[in-house]
């Protein structure tokens, strides 16, 4: 009985030990906000947008020197040609303007630059933007092909992991167009 009672001791010393480890070990790997939220922003293709792109060797790709830099400054652009339906939207090959039925967009700065980019931007702006599909957080609406109703479905958590990773990736100065309404009917 006494040697029983041992042996059950001992089982579950070592069982709380092995927990205790894995939770450890748990803590260890768990990635910091900024690991999080580059992780979210690479693999939830932000770059494809946001980073204009550029004519490599292999054919056209983001620029990573203008790493998530917007529409860039000063580009010039004529009109948007007429498209036929079933044809649609039309992007510029750098793949920062979109045209469509909501006019013209233009990928927003998303570095960390004051006057430019998210510098001043709240970590609760910048998640209520995401979430509510509102300019800052509580402007006019935030047009496509900005998939913001996909990505407001994330938890807070990775919002504001994506938010970390942003504010700390190089800022770049770069002032991005506000939308072009669509042309009045008949135009
Ligand atoms: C399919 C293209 C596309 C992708 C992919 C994309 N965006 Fe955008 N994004 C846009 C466009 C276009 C705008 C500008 C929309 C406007 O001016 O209304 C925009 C605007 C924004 C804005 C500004 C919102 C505001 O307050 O006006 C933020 C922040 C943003 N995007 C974050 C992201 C993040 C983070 C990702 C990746 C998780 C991402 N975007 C992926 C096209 C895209």
């Amino acid at each position: 009985m006494k040697g029983t009672s041992l042996a059950t001791i001992l089982l579950a010393a070592t069982s709380i030990a092995a927990v205790a480890c894995q939770q450890a070990e748990q803590r260890a790997a768990a990635p910091s906000p900024v690991e999080r939220g580059k992780y979210l922003v690479t693999a939830m293709g932000c770059n494809d947008c946001h980073t204009p792109w550029k004519l490599g060797e292999k054919g056209p790709e983001p620029d990573m020197t203008r790493m998530l830099s917007g529409h860039p400054e000063g580009m010039k652009l004529p009109p948007p040609p007429a498209v036929q339906p079933p044809w649609g939207p039309l992007a510029t090959l750098t793949m920062t303007a979109w045209s469509g039925p909501w006019g013209i967009t233009f990928t927003a700065n998303l570095t960390p630059d004051q006057e430019t980019g998210i510098g001043a931007l709240s970590e609760e702006n910048f998640v209520q933007a995401i979430r509510t599909g509102k300019h800052l957080g509580a402007g006019r609406d935030i047009l496509p092909p900005m998939p913001w109703a996909w990505y407001g479905k994330m938890t807070d958590e990775d919002l504001k992991a994506v938010f970390a990773y942003l504010k700390s990736i190089p800022p770049i100065k770069n002032k991005v167009l506000d939308p072009v309404p669509p042309a009045p009917a008949g135009k």
